[in-house]
């Protein structure tokens, strides 16, 4: 990937200074209903991008039964990076820098780069939140939890300083992927955390509805991991969002009218391409109206800001001829979905997510493009134009958080914040401070928030 184009002052993407990951693997592949479909009709993105990113096999979290996420020294939680050895920003840069070139293949979220503290701050606001309740019932139920990394710092922390709590508290991991499940076990066990943690039997995606899968664990997590009771039960999720499915609309300016995508091959060996036709997804619908709602209410000069953007940036819509000057939106009707799952689910809940708010590198047009991270030949990564292009299920395709947005589609409640504030909140004093001074726990990854409900 073009590493260094990431590289601005800040950290912006996980990906950063990731010179080597996965190398892209040439798959025989037999025709399945479901491509046959997507070659007459097409699917929608999401659907193509549930592929891209979850199928069991061939998915990006779980291709080739190997993890992209990266892990530094090993799993009892102790911490990553010597911050306070460290002389400046230039140093801690530096050494994160030959982090990312050891580990190779795989990249490095700020919950690993922080350890433990990242997850001691997290800890110690569900202690906070659970004392101001009168109570030391402590339930938590993380989704995408990744290597596990999250999981046994908070249940490290908590051990350490609340033992009351911890002794009768309850953590369930939920993730798509099994092989990331594999690893949160692994971690657990390691740390030695198994009388309090608990994973589903099976893998779960949350952003699916209405399947007879998904609601029997949903109900295993509740009745079996949560004693039946969600009410303030925390549901975390640390760099998520950004991977959750999301759909794709473009509005001509000829008609005004906005379309919906679907993705389609229209040869064997050939990349995919898009095509656009009007809206009949009500999940669609509906967030597109939320998202208009957040873009009307927002002050007149991030229009003006965002049509400057536009004037520079090439456009992504190129196959529908008479659609060339749009407006484009990427939808997160994925988030959408599992907000409505835990609504359902899990009632009572209360989230605490933290994800990219911004990911100004993203080569894709439109509002909230993703980034699509691919590796490529010599171990190096790089950043592709589209999801559409090379292998389903090579690239890592993530996209940043409008929190205005995910807080509507919650129902207005909650509050978000920067990673800062939050951190100047909860971490403890000086934690991962340099000698000068600086602190990259609260001023790196400056393109990330918190949302807490
Ligand atoms: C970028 S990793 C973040 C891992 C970890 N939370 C961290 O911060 O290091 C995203 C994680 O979310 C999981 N995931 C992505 N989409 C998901 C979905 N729809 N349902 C459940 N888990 C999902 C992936 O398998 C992976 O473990």
């Amino acid at each position: 990937m073009a590493s260094n184009s990431h590289q601005n002052v800040t950290t912006t993407t996980r990906k950063e200074n990731n010179a080597k990951r996965k190398t892209t693997t040439t798959r025989t592949t037999t025709t399945t209903t479901r491509e046959l479909n997507e070659a007459n009709r097409g699917e929608l993105l999401r659907d193509y991008l549930r592929r891209c990113l979850y199928d069991k096999s061939t998915g990006y979290f779980n291709q080739n039964g190997q993890s992209p996420i990266g892990k530094i020294g090993v799993d009892s939680g102790e911490a990553s990076l010597p911050f306070h050895l460290m002389a400046d920003k230039e140093e801690y840069t530096e050494t994160l820098a030959q982090k990312w070139t050891q580990l190779g293949k795989q990249w490095l979220t700020p919950v690993e780069i922080f350890k433990p503290h990242y997850a001691n701050a997290i800890a110690r606001y569900l202690i906070e939140e659970t004392k101001k309740n009168h109570t030391a019932s402590l339930k938590v139920i993380e989704l995408g939890g990744g290597a596990g990394t999250a999981a046994v710092g908070i249940l490290n922390y908590l051990r350490a300083n609340e033992p009351q709590i911890y002794e009768s508290m309850k953590y369930c991991s939920v993730d798509v992927s099994e092989v990331s499940l594999s690893m949160q076990h692994d971690a657990i066990l390691k740390a030695k955390h198994e009388n309090v943690w608990h994973r589903t039997r099976k893998p779960v995606d949350v952003t699916m509805q209405k399947c007879k899968n998904t609601e029997e664990s949903w109900r295993e997590i509740v009745q079996k991991h949560m004693d039946g009771s969600t009410e303030n039960c925390f549901v975390l999720g640390f760099e998520i969002l950004d991977n959750l499915v999301h759909d794709k609309v473009i509005m001509s300016v000829k008609t005004g009218d906005w379309m919906q995508a679907r993705v389609k091959r229209e040869r064997e060996g050939k990349d995919r391409v898009e095509f656009y036709e009007p809206i009949t997804d009500e999940e669609i619908k509906r967030v597109l109206d939320k998202v208009v709602e957040v873009r009307k209410s927002l002050p007149i000069w991030t229009h003006l800001s965002d049509a400057v953007k536009r004037m520079f940036k090439k456009r992504d819509v190129s196959s529908t001829a008479d659609l060339t000057r749009n407006q484009t939106i990427y939808l997160p009707t994925g988030c959408s979905f599992a907000l409505q799952n835990l609504r359902e689910f899990v009632p009572g809940h209360r989230l605490v997510f933290a994800d990219f708010d911004a990911l100004p590198e993203a080569k894709m047009d439109g509002l909230n493009a993703p980034v699509v991270a691919s590796q490529g030949t010599g171990g190096k990564t790089y950043d592709r134009n589209s999801y559409l292009e090379g292998v389903v299920g090579s690239s890592d395709v993530f996209f940043p958080t409008c929190f205005d947005t995910l807080k509507l589609l919650n129902e207005n409640k909650g509050i978000h914040l920067t990673t800062k504030e939050f951190m100047e909140k909860y971490s403890e004093r000086g934690a991962c401070e340099t000698k000068t001074g600086y602190n990259p726990l609260h001023n790196d990854f400056s393109n990330t928030r918190f949302y807490l409900s």
